[in-house]
């Protein structure tokens, strides 16, 4: 019999306190797309990076084609045909596509700089990520969609046979996943084995032949995909039954929001009024002026004209404390950047809304509230951390953006704007952050919702309102909405 491609052997790995991984074992296949699922913080990234030479394991080992390998750095990974996407887009913008795929690995071509090979080498690879581009176009005016093939022509420069994404998508528009998807193929039928992380289980099921199942550390489950339906791959993630929380009916109270022919940078012409006991959705495309919209609401951007009222009164003149003070919470979209405060622990991070109203007043922080707020965030947004005094940067992905919402649980807004909140997030998580939201429109408050999933906002919210090149498109009742009618505002279809 020969061996598995690679062997994971009672890998452990421990950051302080926390147990990453935990004895994890299990084989990956020569040539399989082998998906690897689980919920936030269930060690995923945590055995890639060992996979990749970034950390390395307190025990256990790695077999390769029946060897055992040690992989102290990138490079050494790299050197034995493993390479790998990472999440967040790690391209330089004013390099160009070549300049940026052999940045730091010029070296590979003995010695010297050869611009005919790297040249060549870099249509060839843009070939196969389908990307149809000059090798000499800078990075910096791709869209996010043709970074990510850079990104992942980087990854496959030196023709990897282990190709590691850890959630590729999570930035991408259906159009990118089915372009992402048809490169993954090719790779797949030139024999490359593919590690695929990815919250988004019709991913899963659409592209693996077998899945691993991590909880808490620990190896779970490790079979074909063909074998477990989309509920069960669920039931092992999260070893709990899951609560799917959907829209209600209830009676709209009085109006919270009202914009009226609002304008600001990537926007014009906005109409449109949020009621007590309403979750309102807004949906369209990467770039339809969504994040642009919702961050002018909240102050983050002035508007060039047009009124937003809340409650009654004008607040397109208010600073964001004042809006903060007034009702009104966002959730961003950009939480790596304008989301939290990675110098400071968690337990600060969730106080961050109170303490910026108070910045005239009272500057004295109540420490046990804010102990308090951290302890309820972790505990109803189930954070998986070592304590309120954990550092923001040792938490995993989606444990942070579970704090960003976290913050807005004590403020308790009388409007909650969240901009594609559930992005990275695992399935279990995802629910409950779907039952705040329906919570707090069950209390007589609002939601303004931006998201990319149509199933989501489908199930959440009471109206949707559909955006596209800065303009609004159309409004649906979220009970005769569908995906169809909401993509054809989205994209300006033609009928037919
Ligand atoms: N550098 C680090 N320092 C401290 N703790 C860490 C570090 N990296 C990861 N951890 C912890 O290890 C655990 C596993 O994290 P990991 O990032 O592997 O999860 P994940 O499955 O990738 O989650 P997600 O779906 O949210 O990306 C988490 O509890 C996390 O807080
Ligand atoms: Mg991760």
């Amino acid at each position: 019999m020969t061996p598995p491609l690679i062997a994971l052997e009672a890998i452990t790995k421990s950051f302080g306190a926390t147990r990453a991984l935990d004895h994890v074992s299990f084989a990956i296949g020569r040539g399989s797309v082998h998906a690897i699922v689980g919920e936030n913080g269930a060690g995923k990234s945590t055995l890639m990076k060992i996979l990749m030479g970034i950390h390395a394991p307190d025990s256990g080992r790695i077999v390769l084609d029946g060897q055992p390998v040690t992989l102290p750095s990138p490079q050494a990974a790299r050197g034995l045909g493993i390479d790998i996407v990472f999440q967040e887009v790690v391209l330089c913008p004013n390099l160009s596509i070549l300049e940026n795929l052999f940045l730091g690995r010029e070296k590979v071509w003995k010695g010297s700089m050869q611009f005919p090979q790297m040249r060549r080498r870099t249509q060839e690879v843009l070939q196969t990520v389908g990307l149809h581009s000059s090798p000499d176009r800078l990075v910096g005016g791709l869209s996010v969609a043709q970074k990510q093939m850079v990104q992942i022509g980087r990854a496959i420069l030196n023709e990897p046979r282990v190709l590691i994404l850890d959630e590729p998508t999570s930035a991408l528009t259906r159009d990118g996943v089915d372009a992402l998807f048809v490169i993954l193929r090719r790779l797949h039928n030139q024999d490359v084995t593919i590690l695929y992380i990815s919250h988004k289980l019709e991913e899963v099921f659409a592209i693996a032949d077998r899945a691993t199942v991590l909880r808490d550390g620990r190896h779970v489950w490790t079979g074909p995909v063909k074998e477990v339906s989309p509920d069960r791959l669920v039931e092992l993630m999260v070893g709990r039954e899951l609560d799917l929380s959907h829209r209600v009916e209830g009676k709209p109270g009085e109006v919270l929001l009202e914009v009226s022919d609002l304008w600001g940078e990537g926007f014009e012409r906005i109409s449109f009024t949020v009621r007590a006991g309403e979750v309102v959705g807004l949906a369209g495309l990467v770039g339809a002026g969504r994040t642009e919209l919702v961050e002018t609401l909240f102050g983050v951007r002035p508007p060039k004209q047009g009124e937003i009222r809340f409650q009654g009164r004008p607040i397109q003149g208010m600073s964001i404390p004042g809006r903060i003070k007034a009702g009104l919470g966002l959730v961003p979209e950009d939480r790596q950047f304008s989301g939290l405060v990675f110098a400071l622990p968690l337990r600060e991070n969730v106080s961050l809304p109170e303490v910026a109203t108070r910045r005239l007043g009272r500057l004295r922080i109540n420490r046990r509230r804010e102990h308090k707020a951290a302890r309820d965030a972790i505990k109803t947004m189930r954070i998986v951390a070592s304590g309120v005094e954990a550092e923001i940067l040792s938490l995993s992905g989606g444990n942070q953006q579970k704090a960003v919402i976290g913050k807005w649980l004590s403020p308790r807004p009388k409007l909650l704007i969240l901009d594609d909140p559930t992005r990275g997030i695992d399935v279990g998580a995802k629910a409950e952050i779907h039952q705040f939201i329906r919570g707090i429109a069950a209390e007589g408050r609002g939601v303004l919702m931006v998201s990319s999933e149509l199933p989501e906002l489908l199930a959440l919210c009471d109206r949707i309102l559909v955006m596209r090149e800065g303009i609004l498109t159309g409004e649906m009742a979220g009970e005769s909405a569908t995906e169809e009618a909401i993509m054809r505002l989205a994209v300006g279809a033609k009928r037919g």
